[in-house]
Parts: C-alpha cells; structure tokens; sequence
C-alpha cells in the first residue's frame, strides 16, 4: 500500500541566516566530548523523553525505524547493570582484548570499572530490531539495521549535547547480556549503551586531536577538472 504524500514546503532561510547558523552549530559540535566521569546530579525524565523523540527523527532504511530505546534510572536496575558488565568487561581487558585493540584504548585511560553505569543519573541501551514481527507471527524484514540506529544515535548523541548534556559511548564488548537484563526480545540485539548526565567535577578528557576538513573530504565541485572518460 503506497503511503499518501503531504506538502513540504518548510520556510527557506536567506543563505546568510544558514551560514550563521551552521558557524554556531560547529562550535557547539566541536565543544562536544566524550564524558567518562559523570555527576550523580539528576536529569529531569523529559529531557531524556525529548531527547530520545529526537532520535526517533532519524531517517531509516524504507522507513522501518529498527531501533528501540530502554531508558534507565532506577539505582538497582544500574548496579545489576553495572555488576554485569564489568564482568563482561574484565574479561575483556584481562584475556580477550587483542594487543591492538588494547594499545588503542591505553590514550583514552578507560579499564573495566564502569563507574559511569552507577553515576550517571540515566544509562539509555540502545537496540537495534533485526526484523519485524508481523501479525501472524511472521518475519518482517529491516533494512540498513545497523546504518539506521547509527543515525538514530548520532541525533541522541548530538540532542543531548545541545542542551547541555553529557554523554558516553559504551560498548560492552560482547554485550548480548543486556538483552536478558533488559527484557528485551530476540529480534532485538544490543547496539550501545549511553549513559548520560553532567561531567563530574575535576572532570578531564583527554586531549583530541580531530582531523581537518581536507582530511575527511574532498569536493568535486563546477571548477574541478574532470578527466576525460
Ligand atoms: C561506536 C563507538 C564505540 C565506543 N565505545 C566506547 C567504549 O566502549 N568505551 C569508551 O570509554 N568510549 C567509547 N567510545 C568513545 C570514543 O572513545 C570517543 O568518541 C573518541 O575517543 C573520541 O572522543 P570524543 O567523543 O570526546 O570526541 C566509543 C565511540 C564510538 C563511536
């Protein structure tokens, strides 16, 4: 069944105002870390409800919207989540982890205490629906599962950071315990955890370089010379 249209037509901005805006917009971006060390100040349960209607904005593979957000503030339900990742994650750093991958995360200081799971006054798990299931019980395929919740992330991710909001990227490694802990389906599988809150105070991050534009892009714009095919 083809899906009715609607007008779109939203106000066109004159291209000073967008240039203006996306200047603002960088800062704010680039004034974005990674927060390790969380506050256990609250956070008000709407502005994780508004925050994660945002990321249910994002665009997704014909539409499926594969992803589902388990929101968590009960001190319990942290400590048991916290108890069972850091189980997860000592075996990790202690036997599992490749040298490697390992060298890569020395710079970042992390290690298998998960303080953050405790702290942060929310931890958000994020899952990512493999497939549908229809009335009768039958599969419903997704597509671009993986791509879709990336998305859906980066606008979570982004949301909660324009509204003064700090968060962490988590993933568990493996991480397949939080489907049983959450109660969460099979056609659900565990995609990353965020917690999320204010720094601690005396937070630090460690000191980023992020690449420049001429290194993450290039353009191929009306005055660039195209070789002849
Ligand atoms: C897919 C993904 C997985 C990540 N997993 C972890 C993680 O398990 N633990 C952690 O401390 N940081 C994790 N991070 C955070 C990155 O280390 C962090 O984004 C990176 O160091 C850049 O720092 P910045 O976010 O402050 O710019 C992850 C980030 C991404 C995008």
């Amino acid at each position: 069944m083809n899906a009715p249209f609607v007008p779109y037509q939203p106000d066109r901005k004159p291209i000073q105002e967008t240039l203006a805006i996306l200047q603002v917009d960088l800062k704010t971006a680039q004034a974005r870390r990674t927060v390790r060390v969380f506050s256990t100040d609250e956070v008000p349960r709407e502005a994780i409800e508004d925050a994660l209607r945002i990321a249910g904005t994002a665009p997704s593979g014909a539409h499926r919207q594969p992803w589902y957000f388990v929101a968590i503030s009960n001190p319990e339900f942290k400590k048991r989540l916290r108890a069972a990742a850091e189980i997860e994650e000592k075996e990790f750093y202690d036997h599992k982890a490749p040298q490697d991958w390992l060298d890569a995360l020395r710079p970042l200081g992390t290690d298998f205490v998960k303080l953050h799971l405790t702290d942060a006054p929310w931890v958000i798990v994020v899952f990512r629906r493999d497939h549908e299931i229809g009335p009768d019980g039958e599969k419903l395929k997704n597509y671009y599962m993986t791509e879709s919740v990336g998305i859906a992330v980066g606008f979570l991710i982004q949301a909660l950071h324009r509204a003064g909001l700090a968060t962490l990227t988590h993933t568990p490694s493996p991480m397949t315990f939080l489907r049983e802990l959450c109660g969460r389906p099979m056609n659900e599988k565990p995609f990353v955890v965020i917690p999320v809150g204010y720094p601690a105070e005396g937070c630090e991050v460690p000191d980023l370089e992020r690449k420049q534009l001429d290194e993450i892009s290039e353009f191929i714009s009306s005055s660039t010379h195209l070789p002849t095919c």
